[in-house]
């Protein structure tokens, strides 16, 4: 389990000189297991940027990213997307589900060709009921609501017991009632695995209830706050 990962001068660009989009600019951040961190910020501050390249899914233009002491531009390719299947459990803004699985199907797709220590069925059974699915096990994507769809996505996220869950806006579709009960599994899946876990949300409320929150603008970091004191690590 990776219990660091650290972001030294990041900065990712997109496009040529003339028309030049600086989405980060310059980040330096540590994020640890057994956190709940929330990033806000408004629309184009670079939230989905930051989690790409803490996911290692985009590489940056200039910097480094460390998964404790591994530095990770010196894995190669098909290291790098084992790290990630292994490791790193994604939500994103758009679901991605798989239109021709069931939603039991796309829960259980990142662990096909896999050995666990669990019985797979069992436990997306037991996901999908968790976030309040079991009548829709064997429900196609198109059959279900944008809302049910996130809620698989939320699910397959979670099978594969990640250390860290990167969730891009996973209550965006979401009424109060089920993102608060989404927000509390994740902190039940952090309490039971002392997974870190990335919550980009517009939601004030939601963020708050975090360890941390960072606020974004403009690609950089303009806040970072620390929400309880229980707190093993500090800010640096
Ligand atoms: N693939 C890309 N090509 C070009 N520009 C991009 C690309 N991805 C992001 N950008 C630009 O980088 C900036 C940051 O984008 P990003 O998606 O990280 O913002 P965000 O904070 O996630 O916004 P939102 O809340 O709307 O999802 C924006 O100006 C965006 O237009
Ligand atoms: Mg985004």
């Amino acid at each position: 389990m990776y219990k660091q990962i650290q972001l030294n001068g990041i900065t990712k660009t997109y496009g040529k000189q003339n028309v030049k989009t600086v989405a980060l600019n310059d980040i330096s951040i540590r994020l640890h297991k057994n956190n709940l961190t929330s990033i806000v910020g408004s629309s184009g501050s670079g939230k989905s940027t930051l989690l790409s390249i803490v996911g290692t899914l985009e590489k940056p233009t200039k910097g480094t990213v460390y998964y404790d002491e591994k530095n990770i531009s010196e894995i190669r390719a098909n290291q790098l997307s084992e790290l990630r299947n292994i490791h790193i459990g994604f939500i994103f803004q758009q679901f991605h589900l798989l239109p021709a699985l069931t939603a039991i199907e796309n829960v259980l797709a990142p662990l096909f060709h896999r050995k666990t220590s669990y019985n797979k069925n069992t436990k997306a059974k037991e996901l999908l009921e968790l976030v309040g699915l079991s009548d829709k096990l064997h429900a196609l994507p198109s059959q279900l609501s944008g809302g049910q769809q996130q809620r698989v996505a939320i699910a397959r996220a979670l099978i594969a017991e990640p250390d860290w869950i990167l969730a891009d806006e996973p209550t965006g579709n979401l009424d109060t009632e089920t993102s608060e009960k989404i927000i509390a599994l994740l902190m039940e899946i952090k309490q039971q695995t002392a997974c870190g876990i990335l919550l980009v949300t517009h939601d004030i409320a939601l963020s708050r209830q975090a360890d941390r929150i960072i606020e974004m603008k403009d690609g950089q970091i303009i806040a970072d706050t620390r929400i309880n004191n229980n707190l093993v690590q500090t800010n640096d």
